[in-house]
């Protein structure tokens, strides 16, 4: 069966003698929008444009106190028609010589012809070693990745996120943690794995990441223990998104220093700022109960649609913009900063062929603990932000990345 042998692949790859319970299905796009209710809630807009799949609960605000979205919602895009959970990444422009951007199409993975916008193809892993598994809880959400890396040292913070030059639809091998550097066939795929052990308690914390963490020696494949602050074993979360590159692949089409021409919604043309999102709301007690029952694709225990019902959930946008293009500038007028993989000459700056200016980071005093919180949010610190106050630990200093993000560093 195809699928079977794209997972066989993928297994090969990761090392791993053998494979129990995966589910894998399709979830198509709900909205693509500026809106990121995890790190900006309620923000009218957020700094940069995301996909978004899954149920239609997903808002400008999703009170984390809210736990019943598996309850509430009342439609979903994906093919188990009981997983209300929302998932989201960054989307993907091509910049022209001209400097003109254009929003790069997704395109369905195998098995899931006809899926609105592409959407994407999300896997739950219970294990490869016949763990149990203890499934997310209502409540639960993450983040993994962060929009502002730039270098294969930040980037080596997070495994397995990663890229697939994409020579056919069914390749699975060569993942690189950079953009591709050469034009891909059939595209380019995002590969986004969630780490696999939690502290058993934090459904959402601050930062949204630090209640997860990765096995403390070996990998998820080879069944590594959890660090004993992260002792429960979680499944993986996976996406598989598909950028159809097809029409930008002609060479001349590219920069002339030989660079390759695609960019996220984040600014970044390396890739090493990759990310994705996670807000669960999968309903009742059915993603435990298909852990429990080792579903392997098909998953008689769960409810499921077909794509083309999934398809007809949908929202409008809420921030009613073009991000489609062609324009000058990223939608929110995000900077484009860091080198262009494989231009011959690397700049340091923002890569061959742009005329845009990269924003230094700007440093800004630590406030010390004025305003009298001590919480290390996403992607903000020293009071500013959209998420509250917040200052760093000693020994780091808060620093202004761009008028969105200030990091403890
Ligand atoms: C989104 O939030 C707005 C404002 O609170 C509310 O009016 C609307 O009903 C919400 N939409 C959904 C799908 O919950
Ligand atoms: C810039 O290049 C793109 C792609 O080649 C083209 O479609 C567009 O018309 C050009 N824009 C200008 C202003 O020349």
């Amino acid at each position: 069966m195809h699928s079977r042998n794209v997972l066989a692949a993928a297994v090969a790859l990761a090392g791993a003698p053998s494979v129990h319970a995966v589910l894998r299905f399709s979830c198509s796009e709900l909205v693509t929008e500026r809106l990121d209710p995890l790190v900006f809630p309620g923000a009218m807009q957020s700094p940069h444009v995301h996909q978004i799949a899954g149920g239609n609960m997903f808002n400008v605000t999703m009170d984390p106190n809210r736990h019943n979205i598996g309850e509430e919602a009342t439609c979903t895009t994906c093919t188990f028609s009981e997983d209300f959970s929302n998932y989201w990444t960054a989307i993907l422009y091509f910049r022209a010589r001209n400097g003109t951007l254009i929003r790069v199409p997704q395109r369905p993975n195998i098995d899931f012809d006809g899926a609105r916008g592409g959407g994407m193809t999300v896997y739950y892993t219970a294990t490869y070693q016949n763990h149990k598994p203890t499934a997310f809880q209502p409540g639960f959400r993450m983040i993994v990745g962060n929009p502002m890396y730039r270098t294969q040292a930040e980037a080596s913070r997070y495994r397995q996120m990663t890229f697939t030059c994409l020579e056919t639809l069914s390749t699975r091998t060569g993942e690189t943690t950079e953009m591709p550097k050469q034009p891909c066939r059939e595209g380019i795929m995002s590969n986004v794995r969630f780490p696999t052990c939690w502290d058993g308690k934090t459904l959402d914390p601050p930062d949204h990441s630090s209640h997860v963490a990765y096995p403390s020696s070996g990998t998820f494949e080879s069944g590594g223990p959890c660090p004993a602050s992260h002792p429960v074993r979680i499944p993986q979360l996976f996406y598989e998104v598909l950028w159809d590159t097809r029409r930008f692949n002609d060479r001349s089409l590219w920069p002339e220093d030989g660079s390759q021409p695609f960019v996220w919604s984040y600014g970044d043309y390396t890739g090493y700022g990759t990310h994705g999102d996670y807000v669960f709301g999968w309903k009742g007690d059915s993603l435990q109960r298909a852990m429990d029952a080792n579903c392997d694709f098909y998953c008689p225990q769960l409810k499921t649609q077909s794509i083309a019902t999934g398809n007809q959930c949908r929202q409008n946008q809420k921030v009613a913009e073009n991000i489609d293009g062609p324009f000058d500038r990223l939608p929110g007028n995000v900077e484009i900063t860091g080198p262009q993989p494989g231009a011959s000459n690397p700049n340091p700056g923002n890569g061959g062929g742009s005329t845009q200016t990269p924003v230094q980071p700007t440093p800004v005093p630590n406030p010390g603990n004025g305003g009298g919180c001590s919480v290390q949010k996403w992607g903000q610190c020293g009071g500013q932000g959209w998420s509250g106050c917040t200052v760093c630990a000693s020994g780091s200093t808060c620093r202004a990345q761009n008028q969105w993000y200030s990091q403890c560093l």
